[in-house]
């Protein structure tokens, strides 16, 4: 099997498992997949062990059904020196019927470590298309909000 290193797609069946109180998908689980799917890609592009640095922003616009397929896919918008960041969107349906909803987005921030838990360099990512070139903008935007909303949250850490 041949895929883009920079890509990764995880498909799957919703559990009885994953159930919440009021019947659908556990928003614990959904994180916990977009978490698996944000390190698979990392880890695949970096060829380093990776932690989460940072999950930003997640919405969840719609429920997901025990039984649904639900489709996770990551793509390296962004990389710094030693981090990736990653946009994750999640998709859901019927496994019956083609049409899958998006159920969720975010973009996460990876780190590379080594054994000892230092930092590594990473390599770099090159957009070439006209969607990868605006998903790094988009990456870039989101790090100058993401210092506005660090210096928010200072007095509280
Ligand atoms: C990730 C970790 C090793 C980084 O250590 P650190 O001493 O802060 O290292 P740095 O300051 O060099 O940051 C590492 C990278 O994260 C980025 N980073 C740090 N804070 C960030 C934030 N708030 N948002 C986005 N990226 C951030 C840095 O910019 C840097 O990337 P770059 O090298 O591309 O510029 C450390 O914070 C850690 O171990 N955190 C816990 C990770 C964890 O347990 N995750 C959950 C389970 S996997």
């Amino acid at each position: 099997m041949n895929t883009p290193r920079h890509t990764v797609t995880l498909r799957f069946l919703a559990e009885p498992s994953d159930v919440n109180f009021g019947g659908k998908v556990h928003g614990g689980s959904v994180m916990k997949w977009i978490d698996q799917a944000g390190f698979t890609c990392a880890a695949n592009w970096s060829g380093q062990y990776c932690v989460t640095v940072y999950v930003g922003g997640i919405r969840f616009y719609k429920p997901i059904a025990i039984g649904d397929l639900v489709e996770i896919s990551a793509a390296i918008i962004y990389t710094g020196n030693t981090s990736m960041h990653i946009s994750l969107h999640v998709y859901a349906g019927n496994p019956r019927q083609e049409k899958k909803e998006k159920t969720t987005h975010c973009v996460m921030v990876f780190a590379a470590i080594k054994d000892q838990g230092q930092t590594v360099p990473v390599p770099k990512w090159a957009p070439q298309t006209e969607d990868e070139m605006n998903m790094e903008k988009y990456a870039l935007r989101l790090m100058d909000l993401r210092k506005v909303i660090d210096e928010e949250m200072k007095p509280y850490l």
